[in-house]
């Protein structure tokens, strides 16, 4: 192999690794755009979640949420993440951070969540649309649901936090599967 074709390779490979799982990312979910902190922290708080309950972030970026939920909510974090640079990135995070939430390097429409007190997550309203049926599915009754910047359509939220527009901030829109309907498949996991 000559010079030329050893730095080829090495770009080839350089490129397969950060444009191709990021170009995979934007079209199943989105693009890697943290959360602002201040707005990662209220989504939190408006999860109200308990010592051990599950929590996952679907597409989890460089984890800060699950950080956030298991350091002051001893929640059972859970971050899913399809980028394998991203997810390193979390990953290297996680480890500096000493975080008890867990980060996997996993495609979050493949997840089951009956086990889910909480979902939080920032994704593009196209994604949300195809994941209704399946959080409709799985979802337990009183689990919560936490989008930022994007509603779901066709639920109304419980709570909407408004526009920050001073920070650029966007809106939060909290969702809750209703107490007094069981979801289809929940029977299992009583
Ligand atoms: C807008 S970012 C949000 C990151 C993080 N949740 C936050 O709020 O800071 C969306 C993330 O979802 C990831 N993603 C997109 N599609 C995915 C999928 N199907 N499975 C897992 N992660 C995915 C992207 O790689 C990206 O890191």
């Amino acid at each position: 192999m000559t010079e030329y074709q050893l730095w080829f390779a090495i770009e080839f490979i350089i490129f397969a690794l950060i444009f191709i799982p990021t170009i995979v990312a934007f079209f199943t979910g989105a693009p890697w755009i943290p959360t602002p902190m201040p707005r990662a922290k209220r989504m939190l708080e408006l999860a109200d979640l308990k010592p051990g309950e599950r929590v996952y972030d679907l597409g989890c970026g460089d984890g800060r949420l699950v950080h956030l939920a298991a350091k002051h909510y001893e929640a059972d974090a859970v971050g899913l993440e399809l980028s394998p640079l991203v997810y390193a990135w979390a990953k290297v995070r996680n480890f500096f951070l000493r975080s008890s939430s867990k980060i996997l390097m996993r495609d979050f429409r493949k997840i089951d969540y009956r086990n889910a007190k909480a979902l939080v997550f920032y994704l593009l309203p196209d994604i949300l649309k195809v994941m209704r049926p399946k959080f409709e599915m799985e979802l337990r009754p009183g689990a919560r649901i936490v989008s930022y910047a994007f509603e779901i359509d066709g639920w109304t939220p419980v709570y909407t936090e408004p526009r920050d527009p001073k920070r650029h901030y966007g809106r939060i829109f909290v969702y809750e599967v209703p107490k007094s309907i069981k979801a289809n498949g929940n029977e299992a996991k009583k």
